[in-house]
């Protein structure tokens, strides 16, 4: 078969190990591959580049993507889903490997559905997916958070302040309870419990009576105060999927927390250092095994799944189920979190 490739949605490490591990496992089973250029759009504009043996040759300690990748949804405009079918036609493609997260992949369930091949393998630093336990990613947000963490803990110590580090995970806290937790936070705050400023300030007082007097908070990017009843978003503006650009609560609890304690506060947006660069050796063996086991699937007729990992295996779920609802934190996580607080 000729496979189409693809990378959908935000960047994240260990997309490049994915595409290296479709390609040279793929190429032993006989098919060829065109990769397709800034994910869906890529396929709405007929923008590809032949993949071989020696092109992905090397990706497997990139970070980034070698294919581009944008935040198109080529399904909204019946113009573009037109082009698309179209073009999947022109360029001869019989099946397509989708890497990405909820957005795109839900884009892969739907052209499952008009009967078009194809597997996703779940993407994101977020580990928002549905069907699997980890996504590809993750684990080196997670250790990056952890790295500023250790770093951001001398200088907040040295100089008596209450630190707020905001990181990503739109509406889940995965990084924020993991990242948290690895580094010692003093306050872990996600979006599936919204806080109380009132019950922060006083984790931080107690810590202060009891002598500790810095504090290392973590917030989620899609963490909220209670009483704001909804995510604080700087910019109003929607993507393709209709998602906000989340961002502020970090600034905004330095200020409450300042204002109510008296404690100069700081605070710090991680932002798009949880992205890039080069995959954890976690996420570059995870990428190459979900790698292996998409084409895998595509070579014995599997259409319209989404590689897992379930345990220790790897194993496959559908893809409809994987992208109907969120991945939130479990509860079990955030209680061990929760102990120990200030
Ligand atoms: O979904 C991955 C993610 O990094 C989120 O954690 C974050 O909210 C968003 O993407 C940022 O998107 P962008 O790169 O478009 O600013």
């Amino acid at each position: 078969m000729n496979i189409g490739i693809l990378t959908g949605g935000g960047d994240c490490p260990g997309l490049n190990a994915v595409i290296r591990a479709v390609v040279k496992r793929g190429l032993q089973l006989g098919h060829e591959f065109t990769g397709i250029r800034e994910g869906w759009r890529g396929l709405v504009e007929a923008k590809t580049v032949k993949l071989t043996r020696q092109s992905v040759s090397g990706l497997l300690p990139l970070g980034g993507t070698v294919l581009g990748t944008s935040r198109t949804n080529p399904l909204k405009k019946p113009e573009d889903a037109e082009k698309l079918f179209r073009n999947l036609n022109e360029l001869k493609i019989d099946a397509l490997v989708c890497i990405g997260g909820d957005d795109t992949l839900s884009v892969a369930a739907k052209l499952h559905e008009k009967g078009i091949k194809t597997v996703g393998v779940p993407k994101t630093i977020d580990n928002d997916l549905s069907g699997t336990d980890f996504t590809f990613g993750f684990d080196t947000a997670v250790s990056i958070v952890t790295w500023a963490l250790d770093r951001l803990h001398s200088t907040t110590e040295a100089h008596q302040r209450v630190m707020v580090v905001e990181v990503m995970g739109r509406h889940a806290g995965w990084i924020a309870v993991y990242g948290g937790l690895a580094g010692g936070a003093d306050v872990i705050l996600i979006p599936e419990e919204p806080f109380d400023v009132e019950k922060v300030c006083d984790l931080i007082k107690k810590r202060r009576e009891a002598g500790k007097y810095f504090s290392l908070v973590v917030t989620a990017e899609g963490a909220y105060p209670k009483e704001a009843g909804g995510m604080i978003t700087k910019d109003k503006t929607l993507d393709s999927f209709g998602h906000v650009k989340l961002g502020g609560v970090g600034e905004f609890l330095a200020t409450e927390i300042e204002k109510r304690l008296g404690v100069e506060s700081r605070f710090v947006v991680l932002g798009h250092l949880q992205r890039g660069g080069t995959p954890t050796a976690y996420d570059r063996v995870l990428a190459t095994r979900f790698g292996v086991k998409a084409i895998e699937m595509l070579n014995e007729g599997k259409y319209g799944r989404m590689v897992a990992l379930k345990g220790n295996n790897i194993v496959d779920v559908s893809l409809q189920e994987a992208t109907e609802k969120l991945k939130t934190v479990d509860p079990e996580m955030l209680r061990t979190a929760q102990i120990f607080f200030g």
